[in-house]
């Protein structure tokens, strides 16, 4: 296991359109993605790009998303998760797993296309940490 770039910071937000603005006026963001419907997870999501990573708005989509218990208790919404990269996502599971670390279920499409998982906070020092497979560039 090696640890690939920040692929993006998670942050919950009970509104995304609210939140661009909050980055658009308050950081001056400038590039902005069209916030979609992800479905299978539960959420909308938009990202906001930064020189280096990327900022993921999301947003519950339905009222058992994952992420509708967050904002009960974070009413203004707020930090929710890192997201780091991986070459091959089948291996990166088997070795955290073999290390002790809680995989939150299988590997499943994630925002970018390409499979995700998550690691259990309490195994990651309180971080909600997301495993990403790195989108395949074109040579
Ligand atoms: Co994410």
């Amino acid at each position: 296991m090696k640890l690939g770039r920040l692929n993006h910071v998670g942050v919950a937000t009970p509104s995304i359109e609210n939140s661009v603005e909050l980055y658009r006026t308050m950081l001056g963001a400038t590039r902005i993605g069209e916030p979609f419907d992800l479905p299978a997870q539960g959420v909308r999501v938009c990202f906001v790009d930064t020189p280096n990573s990327q900022i993921e708005l999301i947003e519950p989509l339905g009222a058992d998303s994952p992420i509708a218990k967050f904002l009960e208790r974070n009413p203004l919404g707020g930090q929710h998760h890192v997201c780091f990269e991986v070459p091959d996502i089948h291996a990166a599971k088997s070795e955290l797993e073999a290390r002790g670390a809680r995989v939150l279920g299988e590997p499943r499409i994630g925002a970018h296309g390409t499979p995700v998982f998550f690691l259990h906070p309490k195994d990651m020092g309180g971080v909600l940490t997301e495993i990403m497979e790195s989108p395949k560039r074109a040579h």
